[in-house]
């Protein structure tokens, strides 16, 4: 991985008054819309993907946006991109609002830092997930099996092990309903033999790069979750990589003592778990003070990743 300077996030993206819940870009058309993100066409074998400052806690998006948060999840994805030797090729091709087709540019002012101009891929409709640390839905496996999706772990682990090496559980992509945990030999049924190998060896190394880069700079990047597809044939690096959202973070102070506490999302879970919600949709807003909190943890977790080992 080469090394890297740290990133600026410009001030006026973290002013409340820019915040963006509904993306909405007149004159562009829509491919697809994802719970966080939009999907533009951009010319015949390019999108462009804007990423809103929305939140997600417990499966439902809350109705207050995180200002900045869309913009900083982009530069971490994009960071990871241009960093990790295991990420090319990759679909990334500018973040530059000048150099996005003409139907984007009067809008470049609030696109700035939240749009991606990317290659478009034949998506392969698999989840790559890696997993390096034995928490959430693979702890709750292994607690039953002492396995997780297939495969064989030691006994005595316990919620938030290091796993050595880290595992690939890959999944099904559902466009509707939940994604589906798959084995191995499953994933092979589906993709082929040679492109479910290619695609685990690809995502191990991106993790195993990604999570001794995080380590030394107080991040523990407990797993994560890629998608690969193909441009021109070549097996492509897709969608976002290594950001807060496809990709559960934990401070490694904390992970220390022994506390696996969500490094971006702590402060709306406690403060939604005081609030008696009962997790069902619609999620309440959110106080300005716990907004303010939030937003200084994706400040922080872009700094750190992007600044020295310490
Ligand atoms: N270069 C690319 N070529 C083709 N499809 C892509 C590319 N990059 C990302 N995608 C797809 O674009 C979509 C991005 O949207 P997004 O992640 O917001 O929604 P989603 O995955 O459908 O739903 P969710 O809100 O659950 O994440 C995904 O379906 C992703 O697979
Ligand atoms: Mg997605």
């Amino acid at each position: 991985m080469n090394s890297a300077a740290p990133i600026h996030v410009a001030p006026e993206l973290l002013d409340p008054r820019h915040a963006v819940g509904e993306i909405e870009v007149p004159g562009a058309e829509l491919f697809r819309r994802g719970k966080v993100r939009s999907v533009y066409e951009a010319g015949e074998d390019h999108y462009l993907i804007v990423a809103s400052d929305r939140l997600s806690a417990y499966d439902s998006i809350l109705p207050t946006p995180i200002p900045g948060k869309g913009a900083i999840l982009s530069l971490i994805s994009a960071f990871w991109m241009k960093s990790l030797r295991a990420a090319q090729p990759h679909h990334l091709v500018t973040d530059d609002p000048a150099a996005f087709p003409p139907v984007f540019r009067p809008h470049a002012a609030w696109l700035q830092g939240r749009a991606q101009l990317v290659r478009k891929a034949e998506r392969i409709d698999i989840e790559c997930v890696v997993r390096g640390y034995l928490t959430g839905s693979g702890w709750k496996e292994y607690q039953r099996s002492q396995s997780v999706c297939g495969i064989a772990l030691p006994a005595g682990l316990h919620d938030g092990s290091r796993l050595e090496p880290a595992i690939f559980t890959p999944a099904t992509k559902e466009d509707t309903g939940h994604d589906e945990n798959i084995s191995f030999e499953r994933m092979v049924a589906i993709v082929g033999a040679d492109t479910a190998e290619a695609l685990r060896t690809r995502s191990i190394a991106l993790y195993e790069e990604a999570r001794a880069w995080a380590w030394e700079r107080g991040l523990v990047l407990a797993d994560t979750k890629f998608e690969f597809g193909r441009v021109d044939g070549e097996l492509t690096l897709i969608d976002e990589a290594l950001s807060p959202d496809s990709s559960r973070y934990w401070d490694r102070a904390e992970y220390e003592q022994g506390r696996l506490l969500s490094f971006d999302k702590q402060y709306v879970r406690d403060w939604l778990d005081q609030s008696g919600w009962d997790h069902e949709p619609p999620a309440p807003s959110l106080p300005a003070e716990v907004v303010a909190k939030t937003q200084e943890r994706y400040l922080e977790a872009i700094q750190r990743l992007s600044g020295a080992p310490r």
